[in-house]
């Protein structure tokens, strides 16, 4: 039995998602917790090279590989990195996690969404699901304008930010589909507003759990 807890941290490619969460645990910590802080995909020496696979653009996987890919990065993450972390009583801040499979590979690559692959999801998992979701909802086109500013200032976009805006609209109606699908796990905090504001919030929501 895990004693401590997971939150995952979800939301389209420039909802802010990286900085939020960062605070976040810098939020926790300071009220004493003991967090551990990770990411999806490629937290673990193997993700490591996973990660190079999926997002550098050297490879140009099919979906049904690609999906093969993010839950092979899962179970490692699972089974090296956050299982222990729980069993130890931690709280895991994680960046990503099914969600962002069932939004970007069923959703946007528009692999049927059907028992089996949700089998397949959950069989990942290594039978570890997140206590709480952060999903910063932020829409494509705000998004898009985030997006476009960063990657004049020199950012580098991945493989799949550069996807077309029809991929994005569907991974956007994925997640909202899972907010509402899940109400008590999935928190949907309001992204298009100033750094300190989606903070608050998403500290009003953590502390309320
Ligand atoms: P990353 O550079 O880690 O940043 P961010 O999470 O801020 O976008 O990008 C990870 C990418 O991988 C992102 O485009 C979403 C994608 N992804 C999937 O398509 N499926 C998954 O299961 C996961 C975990 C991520």
């Amino acid at each position: 039995m895990s004693k401590g807890k997971l939150i995952t941290f979800e939301g389209g490619d420039g909802s802010g998602k990286t900085t939020q969460l960062s605070r976040t645990v810098a939020w926790l910590k300071a009220q004493g917790k003991d967090v551990l802080q990770t990411f999806e995909p490629g937290d673990t020496p193997l993700g490591k090279a996973l990660r190079h696979i999926l997002l550098s653009g050297e490879f140009v996987p099919v979906a049904q590989t690609e999906l093969l890919l993010f839950l092979a990065d899962r179970a490692q993450h699972v089974r090296e990195v956050i299982q222990p972390a729980l069993d130890a009583g931690k709280w895991v801040v994680c960046d990503r996690y099914s969600d962002s499979t069932l939004a970007y590979q069923l959703a946007g690559r528009k692999l049927t969404d059907n028992a089996e692959l949700r089998a397949m999801l959950k069989w990942a998992e290594c039978g570890v699901s997140p206590d709480a979701t952060i999903w910063l909802d932020l829409s494509v086109e705000d998004a898009a304008i985030r997006m476009a500013s960063r990657q004049a200032g020199g950012e580098a976009a991945n493989r799949l930010d550069n996807e077309k805006q029809d991929f994005h609209q569907s991974v956007y109606a994925a997640f909202d589909k899972i907010a509402k699908e899940n109400p008590e796990r999935v928190q949907r905090i309001n992204a298009n507003q100033d750094i300190d504001a989606v903070q608050a919030d998403i500290q009003r929501v953590l502390s309320a759990l």
